[in-house]
């Protein structure tokens, strides 16, 4: 049979068949058409850039371009003190003066030179830039498209998972056995296990810190102790950290620089599109909140929330970061109900005024039962969120 001769029928179900694959073709390359997660006014308002990472970014860009690193020999030379100074302090009106921005005991061997610590430095201070400018000029979508890389950066994807929050909720609980039971135990801050291993378990497989504390083990051991010993779940389980101040950059050189075999110093940085993508959760939950609670427009939620402080908290973000890597997630210890203490192993009182823990509480309830109305990770394209747990 010629073409011409074939029945109109049967040419128009070869069309449809041929737009068909040429739309499937072209879908990937469209926007996923289900409509946005959540309230586009919250989205939009949380997707503004705060004034605190605006400053992480320009401290960065000040050590680049002014910060200088000088030792000095120190406990009849089997030390050297570190300062990591900034020829002006940033903000003087008055003369200007160096401002020392970190001061270090490190061991007078083992390190290279003020120079080459100095190039290292800046090295990864370049990088940080680098990778924050340009998750800056890709947009949304290409701050959530770190979901799909995540399993990549931990090797492999899991089928189960615990992020183990620090709440006093668990004192008590017994829920040890439970914890350990996952494949992936994500615990956080370097919290304390021993003594408390009946109801947190005493595994872990990624210890998740912001740079604050990795400067606490620095400014304490970094002479002391081969990678800074900064490890209490043991040498070998990898830290996972996130750069709250871009001189911390430098505690993590040195810390890296004195590991050996016996103590090593396995670390990763978090995805510059993590910390951005995060920010924003915390931040649209934040807003949300502030309406329901106040019933003040959103825009007016700075007058609450300093946004030079504000921030996510390492356990929102090692959550982002679970639900990337794992087939199921469990969270333990994040809750807080009355009268229970605020971390399970330290005594403090009060909670820090720079996370909104209660935002944070809602987004994980969102996470459990109504994953779908999650903003921005809906903009993660492949990726759906996994079942999700909540225990106290
Ligand atoms: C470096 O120092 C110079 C001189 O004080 C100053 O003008 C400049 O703004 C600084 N650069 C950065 C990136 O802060
Ligand atoms: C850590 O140290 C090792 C060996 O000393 C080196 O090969 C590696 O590049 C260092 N990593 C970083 C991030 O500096
Ligand atoms: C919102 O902020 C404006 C000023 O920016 C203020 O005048 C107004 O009272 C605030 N509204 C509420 C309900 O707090």
């Amino acid at each position: 049979m010629k073409p011409r001769h074939l029945p109109p029928v049967l040419v128009l179900a070869l069309l449809s068949l041929l737009s068909l694959s040429l739309r499937r073709q072209l879908t990937p390359l469209q926007p996923p058409l289900r409509p946005a997660a959540g309230d586009p006014l919250l989205r939009r308002l949380a997707a503004v850039e705060g004034v605190g990472s605006e400053q992480v970014l320009a401290d960065a860009a000040a050590l680049l371009v002014n910060g200088s690193i000088s030792t000095f020999p120190s406990l009849g030379n089997r030390q050297r003190l570190l300062y990591l100074r900034l020829p002006f302090a940033r903000t003087a009106r008055g003369p200007p003066r160096p401002r020392t921005v970190s001061r270090l005991r490190i061991p007078a061997e083992a390190l290279p030179s003020d120079e080459s610590l100095l190039a290292s430095f800046r090295t990864s201070l370049h990088s940080f830039l680098l990778a924050h400018h340009r998750r800056r000029r890709g947009g949304t979508g290409n701050v959530a498209s770190v979901m799909s890389s995540l399993a990549g950066v931990l090797g492999r994807r899991f089928p189960t998972c615990a992020v183990v929050g620090n709440s006093g909720a668990l004192l008590g609980s017994g829920r040890g056995p439970q914890i350990d039971a996952h494949e992936l135990v994500i615990r956080l801050n370097n919290a304390r296990v021993a003594g408390f291993v009946a109801d947190v378990g005493a595994k872990t497989s990624l210890s998740f810190v912001n740079s604050n504390i990795l400067h606490l083990c620095a400014s304490r051991s970094a002479a002391t102790a081969a990678g800074c010993g900064c490890h209490p779940y043991g040498p070998t389980v990898p830290m996972a950290m996130y750069i709250c101040q871009p001189a911390h950059l430098l505690d993590a050189l040195i810390c890296n620089a004195t590991a050996t075999h016996a103590s090593p110093f396995p670390l990763l940085v978090t995805d510059a599109r993590l910390d951005a993508l995060s920010a924003r959760i915390a931040k649209y939950y934040s807003i949300q909140r502030f309406v329901s609670d106040t019933g003040a427009p959103a825009s007016n939620w700075t007058r609450k929330h300093d946004e030079r402080y504000f921030h996510y908290s390492s356990g929102m973000q090692a959550v982002v970061m679970a639900l990337g890597v794992c087939e199921e997630l469990s969270l333990f210890g994040f809750g807080k109900p009355a009268g229970a203490k605020h971390h399970y192993h330290t005594n403090q009182k009060k909670e820090l005024d720079l996370h909104d823990y209660q935002a944070e509480y809602d987004f994980y309830g969102d996470l459990q039962a109504r994953p779908e109305m999650v903003p921005f990770l809906d903009e993660a394209q492949g990726f759906t969120v996994p079942p999700v747990r909540l225990y106290w």
